[in-house]
Order: C-alpha cells, then structure tokens, then sequence
C-alpha cells in the first residue's frame, strides 16, 4: 500500500524534473536557414524515411529536393503527422527509445523557416551528412530466420493490409535474446509486424492468443533483450506476419524476414518478457456519426515494470490512452497517443523510465473512435460500427509489453529511484 502511493508520488516527480530542460531550452532563431537551422533537424529525425529508395514519397536529403515541399512540411509537422510519433508530449511518462519527434521549438524553428520563404543560407553552415544506417542488413547473427510468402504488389493498387501464417520449424520451448525484422523492399512495405501464433488450431483471423514479437520499422535495429531477460517462444508456434503494402508505380516482389537468437535449449531466464493484448474493451457500440470513448480493464497480480505500450485499433480508432489503478485507487496516466491506422508505432520506454507498479495494479485501456465524417480514415460515416477483426470492424486493445518482479525487486526498484530522484 504504502509503495503504491511512494510510487505515484515518485513518477510524478520524475516526470515533473524531466520537462524543465526542454521547456527552459526556448531557442527559435530569428532567420532560420536550411543548412543552419532545418538541416540537423531533418538529418536526425526525417532522412531516415526521406531519402532514395525508402518508404517515404520523396527524398528530403538536400535543399533542392526540399524546396519544393517547403508548405507540405510546415502543414505536417504543425499537427505532428511528421514525423510519426504520436505519443502525447504533454502527458504521463517522457523518454522513449527511438524518439525522433519534433520539440515545440524545432517545430517553430520549422514553421518560422517556411513563412520567411524557406531561404537557404549558407553552404558553409552545412552540418557534415549524417551517418544514415544502411538498410536490408542483418545486425545480429540469427539462429533462426522465418520467411514470409512471396507477395507481389502491384504497380498501381490501393493498400494492401493482411496477414501471413507461417510454420516457424522450432520444435522446443526456446528463450529468443535478440530478434530483427528485415523487409525485402523498403519501398512497398509500409509496416511488418511479428507474432508468435501459440494456439496450432487457431484460424487465421484469431490474433487474441498471439504473442508480439517485433516491428518492422524504418531506422529501427534489432530488438536486443537487457541480460537477465529474454522472450518464450513457445515450441510449435508458428509466426504471423501482419503487413502494410503500397504501391510504387513499378510491380514489387518481395519477401519479408524474421530472424531470432536464440538461447540453448534449457536456458531459463531471471525475467520473462511478455507482450500481450490486454485491455479489451467488452462491447464496442460506435454510432454513426460520433465520438466514442470504450474501457478495457488488465489486472496484474504481480509487481511488474511497463517496458512498451502500442496502441491497437482500426480505421476509426484516434486515440488511445494508458492509465494505471494501483491498489489503493490511486491513478496515473501514463501515456497517450494519438492514433492512425497507417502507422503501427510501438511506444517502448526507456530503461530508467519503464513505470514500475504494485501486485494487483489494474491496466486501464481508454480507446477513442471517431465515427463522424471528420475522420479522414473513416470509410464510412453513415453506419453503425462494431467490433470484429475485420478490417472495418473496430478493435480497442493495447499491446502491452511488461516483465514480472518478486516483492523484493520491486522494493529495490522504488529505493533506486527514489535515491536517482533525491540525488538530482
Ligand atoms: C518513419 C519514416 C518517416 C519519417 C521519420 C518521416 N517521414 Fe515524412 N513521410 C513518410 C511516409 C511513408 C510518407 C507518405 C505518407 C504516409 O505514408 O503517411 C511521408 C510523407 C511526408 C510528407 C507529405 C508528402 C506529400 O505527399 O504531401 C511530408 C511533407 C513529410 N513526410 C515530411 C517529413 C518531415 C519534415 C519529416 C521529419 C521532421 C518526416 N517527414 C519524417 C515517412 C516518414
């Protein structure tokens, strides 16, 4: 009881000491330019996508590729669709792995440069090009690589979102280390998702058993798991890949591919790390023509830490949030996203700020659909909407990634970062 509320206390404080720094750095240059100011910022959080033979529409890397979206980006990164990352900045936890979102400052910086009619300065200011990984390489030594079926997509055709089931050939329980989505063809694949299909007889369309894996993501490595933790991969799963193909003007094939690392057969692990759909909203009743707010519920009823939260829903879905109910009825937000069904965004914290919580702490999962004619990804405004796992139904669950802690680690957890806190 008492470290729940030690612990609400202590986030809120970690929190509250971690926004000072962004907000005190206020620096918007009076006469941005693009090799002074834009440049740094597009290296470190556009080129990634924005560069030739990538996923995004255009390349982003030198001032005439850039001038002619100059309006584009200011209306883009305005509303924060670009780049995309749509965890709230003004609420719950702050400091995620792989962030390159914009700051409010950058942001400006951005806006302030568009409105002056995008100049570009000086060459000479230029920051030296970035070191921009190489992609369609492994960098880790897979003892295990499941491929995905061949898939043709079309040189014109709309998106194309569906599954593939296929055998994975490991017959044991095996502990994974380290995993890595490689996609065959940067340009077609929008996203690759991963999951361990536990139930054999489950059909094709039933995820609820399913275990995340990995995300496919452009500018992501692999997922390495911290010593002392690793993954079950349970034996005869088989593997699910859930894609998001797009058309290029010039038929692709492609084939997309999984691989793990794998601890000897017998290795047990001090944590097992889990990923789950948890929080399912029951009913999901989304009248035509409204805002709709759903609650799905996840009791734990062990002390665990929070290591990623992925928002899942369908075209409808706008926002997501996840709240923590400890055991005394306390609450804390932890994150919100705002959501688009074109970018599965998997939100992992960073280590020192994964939120830790009490046995017996209930996951509270708020789902916002919009079903009014605003939704620009709404097919349909006119009719009722329901669940299903079709993709015009509506789905209202997170993936939940966490591991388990005994009562002693978890008393250990609060101290270290009470004392981290004092000591600031
Ligand atoms: C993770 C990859 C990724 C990153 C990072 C990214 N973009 Fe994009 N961007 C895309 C993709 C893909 C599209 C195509 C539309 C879509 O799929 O949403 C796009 C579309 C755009 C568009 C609209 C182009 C059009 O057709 O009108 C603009 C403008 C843009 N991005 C600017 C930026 C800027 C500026 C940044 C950095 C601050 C950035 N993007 C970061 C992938 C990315």
């Amino acid at each position: 009881m008492r470290n729940a509320r030690l612990h609400a206390v202590l986030l809120a404080i970690v929190t509250a000491t971690w926004m000072l720094p962004a907000a005190a750095a206020a620096e918007v240059p009076d006469a941005p330019t693009f090799h002074k100011d834009i440049e740094p910022i597009f290296q470190r959080s556009c080129q990634v996508c924005h560069r030739p033979n990538n996923m995004a529409p255009m390349s982003l890397m030198s001032y005439q590729e850039t001038r002619p979206w100059a309006r584009s980006i200011k209306n883009k990164v305005e509303v924060r669709e670009m780049p995309p990352w749509h965890i709230d900045p003004k609420v719950g936890v702050q400091g995620f792995k792989n962030d390159r979102s914009l700051n409010e400052d950058e942001i400006a910086t951005i806006a302030k440069w568009v409105d002056n009619g995008a100049p570009r300065g000086n060459p000479e200011d230029a920051p030296p090009p970035a070191e921009l990984q190489e992609f369609g390489a492994w960098t880790i030594e897979p003892d295990v690589i499941v491929t995905s079926p061949l898939h043709t997509v079309p040189a014109e055709a709309g998106d194309w979102w569906g599954d593939y089931v296929v055998p994975s050939g490991i017959t044991e329980d095996r502990y994974i280390q380290a995993i890595q989505t490689k996609a065959g063809d940067l340009r077609v694949v929008h996203h690759a998702l991963t999951y361990a299909v536990t139930d054999p007889e489950a059909p094709l369309s039933d995820s609820s058993g399913d275990a995340f894996l990995n995300e496919y993501a452009v500018g992501k490595n692999a997922d390495v798991y911290p010593e002392g933790t690793a993954r079950l991969f349970e034996a005869d799963s088989r593997v699910r890949f859930s894609f998001h193909y797009h058309s290029i003007g010039e038929e692709v094939t492609e084939q997309t591919e999984l691989g793990m690392v794998l601890n000897p057969v017998g290795f047990e692990p001090d944590h097992i790390l889990y990923s789950r759909q948890l929080g399912q909203a029951g009913e999901l009743d989304i009248p035509a023509g409204q805002v709709t707010r759903h609650d799905g519920y996840a009791k734990m009823y062990l002390p665990g830490r929070l290591t990623g939260f992925q928002p899942h829903m369908h075209f409808l879905g706008t926002r997501q949030c996840l709240e923590l109910i400890y055991p005394t009825g306390a609450t804390e937000m932890v994150s919100c996203a705002n959501f688009d069904f074109s970018w599965h965004i998997v939100y992992n914290y960073e280590d020192d700020k994964q939120p830790v919580y009490p046995a017996g702490t209930t996951l509270h999962v708020l789902s916002y659909h919009d079903n009014t004619e605003g939704n620009r990804g709404n097919p349909d405004a006119k009719n009722w909407t329901g669940g299903g796992s079709r993709g015009v139904d509506e789905m209202a669950f997170a993936w939940i990634s966490w591991y388990d802690l005994s009562e002693e680690e978890y008393a250990a957890e609060l101290e270290a970062r009470k004392s981290a806190t004092d000591n600031d």
